[in-house]
């Protein structure tokens, strides 16, 4: 299976899914694209580094949304991904983006949706938000992705203890650890292999 993975910033979830195409459970994947929002994200090294094609698209470049939005498409054809895979990407995808690619896109979010999550819940925030709340487990969701923040259909989800003395930087590290680089490959193999159904805004692996 050919995939697109979005990114804005280190890239770690995606070295993750680079990882499994060279020695874990996605060694039939092919990551046929790298789009960043921004063109200062180290995820764009790291795609490099691997010989995968990169690209940069940022709204702000564009006189339109439309015209942003047209961009893209076009960048996911040519690629001929049959997945996109948000990796730490933090723009909204545009309505015809969103409309096209209709049960073809997940997002990996740093907490347990719906929990910590929605506009400006990205990065270091929701485990801010996690700690403030004194909330006793924490983890990460892979969703399908629709035209708002967070929302779409759940797929995978893994928890760890939040420890008595965590700082929203110790937390992230384990969730990102135990969590996140796990269960984003493990989404990407499920849906290779053809179990995952949608039915009704409810996600069931087969
Ligand atoms: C990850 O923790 C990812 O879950 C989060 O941004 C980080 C990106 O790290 N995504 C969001 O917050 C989206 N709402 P990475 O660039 O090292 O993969």
């Amino acid at each position: 299976m050919k995939i697109a993975v979005f990114v804005s910033g280190g890239g770690t979830n995606l070295q993750a899914i680079i990882d499994n195409t060279k020695n874990g459970i996605l060694q039939d994947v092919e990551i046929t694209l790298v789009l960043s929002s921004s063109k200062d994200a180290y995820a764009l090294e790291r795609a490099a580094n691997n010989g995968i094609k990169t690209a940069v698209v940022s709204k702000k470049d564009f006189a339109s949304l439309e015209e942003w939005d047209e961009t893209m498409v076009a960048e996911v054809e040519k690629s001929g991904a049959e997945l996109v895979v948000l990796a730490g990407y933090l723009s909204l995808l545009g309505p015809e983006f969103v409309g096209k690619y209709s049960n073809r896109i997940i997002n990996i979010h740093p907490a347990l949706i719906p929990s910590f999550c929605g506009a400006g819940m990205y990065g270091i925030r929701p485990h801010q938000a996690a700690l403030a709340k004194g909330v006793k487990v924490s983890g990460a969701t892979v969703h399908f992705v629709n035209e708002n923040y967070d929302d779409g259909p759940i797929l995978l989800q893994k928890a760890v203890d939040v420890l008595p003395d965590d700082t929203p930087e110790t937390l992230q590290k384990r969730i990102m650890k135990e969590c996140e680089w796990q269960i984003l490959p493990q989404a990407i193999r499920l849906i290779a292999d053809g179990k995952v159904i949608i039915e009704n805004n409810i996600c069931y692996v087969r």
